[in-house]
């Protein structure tokens, strides 16, 4: 059995972020576990607030990328910042946008193919006593009710600030082990799932 490709990605485009930070960190182990990893940086998709009026003027090009992107790997690890208790608004955006039905388009025309079936780890990170692991409780049915595999296993960063050293790398080990074990039940559940 072939390792599975896995897309890995932020729910921040903030420049020093923690879960920026955190989604190198996985993307890393991914690739020393075999995997072929693609990184995303949201902040290079072009996305606006999800509006159907808009949508239907024509979905935007950034969304049909993301539909494609999200469709072509198995396994997924997000890394989710909290906000006010629950994942953050570019978050939603992002799946709102990937989620809708493109109508006529014959590839596109259902909202859960891009996540039916994948496999996705959960990674939160915040410099806060519970590490963001509030917004896992909300993500995690959000993404079962796209019909994705929510690994049972998940892992929240507490403390961010003062979790990493100069160079990205997280400093204690047993937060460098949360992180890989997330990773390696993704890839393990969706490569089984492939089979
Ligand atoms: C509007 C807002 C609400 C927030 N609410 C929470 C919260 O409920 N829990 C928490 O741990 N941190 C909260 N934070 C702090 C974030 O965890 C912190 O800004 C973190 O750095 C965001 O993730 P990032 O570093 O990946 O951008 C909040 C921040 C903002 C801006």
């Amino acid at each position: 059995m072939t390792t599975p490709s896995l897309l890995v990605f932020a729910g921040s485009t903030r420049a020093q972020s923690f879960n920026r930070r955190l989604a190198h960190v996985a993307a890393d182990l991914a690739r020393a576990q075999g995997a072929q990893v693609t990184h995303l940086e949201l902040a290079d998709f072009d996305l606006p607030l999800y509006n159907a009026d808009l949508e239907a003027r024509g979905t935007p090009a950034a969304a049909i990328r993301l539909k494609e992107i999200f469709h072509a790997h198995p396994a997924w690890v997000i890394c989710s910042p909290e906000y006010n208790g629950s994942y953050t608004g570019l978050l939603k955006n992002t799946i709102d946008w990937v989620s809708s039905p493109v109508k006529g388009d014959a590839t596109w025309g259902s909202g859960t193919k891009p996540f039916a079936g994948k496999v996705v780890g959960l990674l939160s990170a915040s410099p806060g006593a519970l590490g963001g692991l509030r917004s896992l409780s909300h993500l995690a049915p959000l993404l079962s009710n796209l019909q994705c595999w929510v690994a049972p296993k998940q892992f929240a960063l507490s403390k961010a600030g003062d979790a990493f050293d100069a160079s990205g790398h997280l400093v204690a080990e047993p937060a460098r082990q949360g992180v890989q074990g997330v990773v390696e039940q993704a890839l393990w559940a969706a490569q089984r799932f492939q089979g």
